[in-house]
């Protein structure tokens, strides 16, 4: 029996070489092509797409929308979750698709980082001051890999606008950074967070949580959401010292939760505050169970 369905046929060009990609991004340049630009390491979700859609919003209906997948061995230190880091390239290439991604990028590490002993890939971007606290501090190497892949990524593909989310604030914030510092000529947009519906934020590492920790996990939005509450009773402000004693009490009072860090700053500068004020943002990254998870929200 025939279906009445009609055949859709979404074509997304799939690159995996850098010359190929460069070669590419040249020609757009030359036609005038706006190029948006979402760069992920995978295991994509609902958060993801929302960048592919700002991406597409951005660029028009005549531009094009470039997503990379590369899992940056460059950003994960010793010890953390490289190895285990989710991956399913069929099932992203397959949201892509739907999505209507024109093109992705998806590089290999010996094309990324070269290992060559004769000439060993040896060259990172350090941004030296933004990066220096919470992520930064737990760990130590992250920033330095992120932006080295971002900047890299950048000049291969060649974007008009890169979307990056708001869940890694931080990040978004170095990026910015790099991106003026460097003169990168790309223009960086910043994408709300999305949330499942108990306020947990979308996150490629949620798959690692077991029921009961993913029943534990949404406490870092409940604390945002406590914190959001005591700034808003005390027009004067908060001292930051009791709103992270009592944000560590809420979190710690849970089984499986162990606070990394609580974090109030200005959303420009990144510098602590004592006073939390409306407008303060927070940050926070905590471990349930093995499995650390970050949020981050203005109060
Ligand atoms: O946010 C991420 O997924 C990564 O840090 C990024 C920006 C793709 C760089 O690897």
């Amino acid at each position: 029996m025939s279906s009445s369905r009609p055949v859709l046929f979404l074509f997304m060009r799939i690159v995996t070489s850098i010359p190929q990609m460069q070669r590419l991004a040249k020609r757009w340049q030359r036609e005038g092509v706006s190029v948006g630009f979402v760069p992920t390491m995978g295991y994509l979700h609902r958060g993801h797409i929302s960048l592919v859609e700002r991406a597409r919003k951005i660029a028009g209906s005549k531009g094009k929308v470039v997503v990379s997948i590369y899992v940056n061995p460059a950003q994960f230190g010793p010890n953390e979750d490289f190895s285990k880091y989710p991956r399913d390239l069929e099932r992203d290439k397959k949201l892509c698709r739907t999505a209507k991604v024109d093109l992705l990028f998806v590089p290999s590490n010996d094309e990324m980082y070269p290992t060559s002993p004769e000439q060993p890939f040896s060259t990172f971007v350090v941004e030296e001051t933004l990066s220096k606290t919470m992520e930064g501090e737990s760990r130590p190497t992250h920033f330095r890999g992120v932006t080295t892949v971002v900047a890299k990524l950048l000049n291969i593909v060649g974007p008009n606008v890169a979307v990056f989310g708001a869940k890694d604030f931080q990040q978004a914030t170095i990026i910015r950074r790099m991106v003026r510092d460097l003169n990168i000529p790309v223009r960086v947009v910043v994408a709300p967070t999305k949330r499942e519906p108990d306020g947990l934020a979308l996150s490629s590492r949620n798959k690692y949580l077991s029921p009961d920790e993913r029943r534990e996990a949404n406490i870092l939005w409940k604390s945002v959401q406590m914190a959001r509450q005591m700034t808003h009773l005390s027009p004067n402000g908060t001292s930051a010292a009791k709103m992270e004693t009592r944000v560590r009490r809420l979190i710690e009072a849970q089984p499986a939760s162990r606070v990394d860090y609580v974090a109030f700053f200005d959303p420009e500068s990144i510098h602590p505050v004592r006073v939390v004020k409306r407008g303060t943002q927070m940050a926070l990254a905590v471990f349930i169970g093995r499995t650390r998870l970050i949020d981050n929200a203005a109060l």
